[in-house]
């Protein structure tokens, strides 16, 4: 039986006082039952504020986004290493928004991946496609296309990923993927998992987009996921506390 993972990613939001009351409520209400993980991804400047406040509890931390690069001449990014001073568990790479937003190709998202890997995070690695993709048939070949970058850059490393799909018409709009929906795609990118590497058959694979808690039991008692990651929703400690009850 794998565990089930529920990770927050609060994206470009927050502030510290609402981030104090955020992170306290769920550090006093999380009683970790058995075979559940709950870990929040904040924006970097809140990492040490989040470090704070969970450091000793069974809730994990992590970033959202790391670059590619060691240390350098990169003005305004944030390398896996300084993250990692931090406490960090996870990092988020190649979410969709940023895949679309700032240009990451399946090769950039790669390279974060072996990144973060590289200073001992976890890499939670989002894949998903489009609503175009979805409707024109391509959903496997585009999964399958950005699950590969990774996994020929990661090689028998791959086993140490989080994987996230995340269709992206699901994501902030409301319009969840029916359970069968996400199951499908979960159940290909195991056996993707599988036949890239023996022993990533046990890669937690996370489903992402519009989550909430009246969604969120359905989807996870689906056979192939096993969690989830959980944007909007994750800045209400009731609603995200709900979901990784569910
Ligand atoms: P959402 O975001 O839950 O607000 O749809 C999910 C995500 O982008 O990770």
């Amino acid at each position: 039986m794998r565990d089930k993972l529920v990770v927050g990613n609060w994206k470009m939001n927050g502030g510290l006082k609402q981030n104090d009351a955020l992170l306290g409520t769920l550090r006093a209400e999380w009683n970790a039952p058995a075979g559940r993980r709950l870990a929040v991804c904040v924006p970097s400047p809140y990492l040490f504020q989040a470090q704070a406040a969970l450091s000793g509890s069974a809730i994990a931390w992590g970033a959202q986004n790391v670059s590619d690069r060691d240390a350098g001449a990169f003005t305004g990014e944030i390398s896996a290493a300084m993250v990692a001073e931090f406490g960090c568990r996870y990092a988020i790479v190649g979410h969709s928004e940023r895949r679309t937003l700032h240009g990451e190709s399946d090769a950039t998202v790669a390279a974060k991946a072996s990144a973060a890997l590289k200073a001992g995070l976890t890499p939670i690695v989002c894949v998903g496609e489009t609503l175009e993709e979805r409707e024109a048939g391509s959903t496997e070949s585009v999964v399958t296309r950005q699950l590969g970058a990774v996994s020929a850059a990661l090689g028998s490393k791959l086993a140490a990923i989080v994987l996230a799909y995340e269709p992206v018409w699901a994501i902030g709009t409301g319009r969840t993927a029916t359970p069968q929906q996400a199951q499908d795609v979960h159940r290909l990118l195991r056996s993707r998992l599988a036949a890239a590497d023996a022993t990533a058959t046990d890669v937690l694979v996370l489903y992402g987009g519009s989550v909430k808690a009246d969604n969120a039991k359905a989807l996870f008692r689906c056979p192939d996921i096993d969690g989830g990651l959980i944007g909007g929703a994750s800045l209400k400690a009731d609603e995200f506390l709900a979901i990784a009850r569910a």
